[in-house]
């Protein structure tokens, strides 16, 4: 897909087609079976109105106009209760996360910029930074290695050019959480380089352990950014709301320009009903996590019942996980990780997994990605499995004033000294 680009340091904005959402779009709403969704299990609006006393009468008055272009107060202020440094007036609500990672990058990067993606990841993760003209490297993990993180590696992708960082964490897809001395570490990282680190924790609050949850990063480093949504641990993906959080002001101002291009605002009903999500989130937390800690052992089970065909690194947060296949990992020239890996999971999905599904077809050779992917197989998220789910420089910011343009491609740049 290539569509002709106004950018003047880019001609055309590409983006390869994101394969792994072409694959679900194919089969997600015909699957009688989903065992790869990764999002926790969901709800009707009218479980949602329980959840407050008078819910019901306000979600009609909701007026649908135009909603406030970061989002309406009420909303701004559930989400910064999830931060402990990083007020209401330092969110942006998005349509979604994903329009949050493509505002990000967008607002961030331009051709001749350097950024570093944790990988295996999301698809959108990598084609969207790829889409800026940016050079993109891939701080790769792998299963031989425990999926651990090598900070030495880390080190040595950065260069002069390198302009941000992607994390995600908890993981999509293995499921895993870094410690939090890593995590510390890899901060100090950024900052010391002065690298935007955008962090992805469309995950957070669903560590199985959540002792073992890590502060958000936009607390603990000025320049990172929080990407949230109510789409994964609190499985509401059908509102379609997500967020930035960043104490970056310019930061802040570069993603709102662009969002006047992208959807000015999000809906207001779906507004309202995640700002009642989160005021009661511990509620669907709670019965998420329930979920996961009943279909793990399952899993365990089903995995040693199956260990000449599967191994896997037990996740430790999200709803999901990222079976190897040893047989993909002893062929020439892969390694998990390699595409090789990818078509393990899909084979968990659709030839050997306990139910029946009508994902069978696509059979080993789904178009499953090596180094991204949004769903993986198997989840731990489903209580009813048979229902198929439905600066340059800082006065230079956001709006070139001269112009009175909005960049895409780099309108943040990293400000003077
Ligand atoms: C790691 C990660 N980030 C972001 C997203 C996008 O989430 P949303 O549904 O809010 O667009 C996904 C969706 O699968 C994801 O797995």
């Amino acid at each position: 897909m290539a569509w002709p680009g106004r950018g003047r340091d880019t001609d055309v904005v590409e983006l390869s087609p994101f394969r792994i959402e072409r694959f679900y779009a194919q089969y997600e709403h015909s699957t009688p079976f989903m065992l790869s969704s990764s999002d926790c299990e969901s709800r009707t609006i009218a479980e949602l109105l329980e959840l407050e006393p008078d819910a019901h009468g306000r979600l009609l008055e909701c007026w649908c106009g135009y909603t406030e272009s970061p989002g309406g107060p009420g909303l701004r202020q559930a989400i910064a209760s999830l931060y402990e440094r990083t007020g209401a007036e330092e969110v942006v609500v998005t349509s979604c996360a994903e329009e949050g990672i493509f505002l990000l990058y967008h607002a961030v990067l331009r051709a001749g910029d350097h950024v570093i993606v944790e990988t295996p990841c999301y698809e959108s993760a990598l084609e969207v930074a790829r889409s800026t003209g940016a050079e993109v490297s891939q701080w790769r993990r792998r299963y031989e290695d425990g999926w651990a993180h090598d900070l030495d590696a880390l080190a040595d992708l950065i260069r002069p050019a390198t302009r941000l960082l992607y994390l995600n964490q908890p993981h999509n897809p293995t499921g895993t959480l870094m410690a939090r001395p890593v995590f510390e570490h890899v901060i100090g990282l950024a900052r010391a380089h002065g690298l935007v680190l955008f962090s992805d924790e469309v995950y957070r609050e669903l560590e199985h352990d959540p002792a073992d949850r890590l502060p958000s990063a936009c607390d603990l480093y000025e320049r990172a950014v929080s990407l949230g949504s109510i789409s994964k641990s609190y499985g509401l993906p059908g509102l379609r709301i997500g967020w930035i959080a960043t104490r970056d002001g310019v930061l802040r101002d570069a993603v709102a320009a662009l969002k006047d291009y992208t959807t000015i605002c999000a809906s207001a009903p779906s507004e309202f009903l995640t700002a009642l999500a989160l005021r009661n989130r511990h509620v669907l937390l709670d019965r998420n996590l329930a979920i996961v800690r009943r279909n793990l052992p399952v899993l365990d089970g089903f995995f040693e019942r199956h260990a000449e065909t599967f191994e896997w690194i037990r996740p430790t947060a999200s709803p999901i996980g990222f079976p190897a296949s040893p047989e993909s990992m002893t062929s020439p020239g892969t390694a998990h990780g390699s595409p090789r890996s990818a078509s393990c999971s899909c084979q968990a999905r659709s030839t050997t997994s306990p139910a029946t599904s009508a994902s069978a077809s696509a059979g080993p050779t789904c178009p499953m990605p090596s180094d991204s992917l949004r769903r993986t197989s198997p989840t731990l998220n489903t209580a009813t499995p048979a229902r198929a789910r439905r600066q340059p420089k800082a006065e230079q910011r956001v709006h070139d004033l001269r112009h009175d343009r909005v960049r895409l491609g780099g309108a943040y740049r990293r400000p003077a000294g």
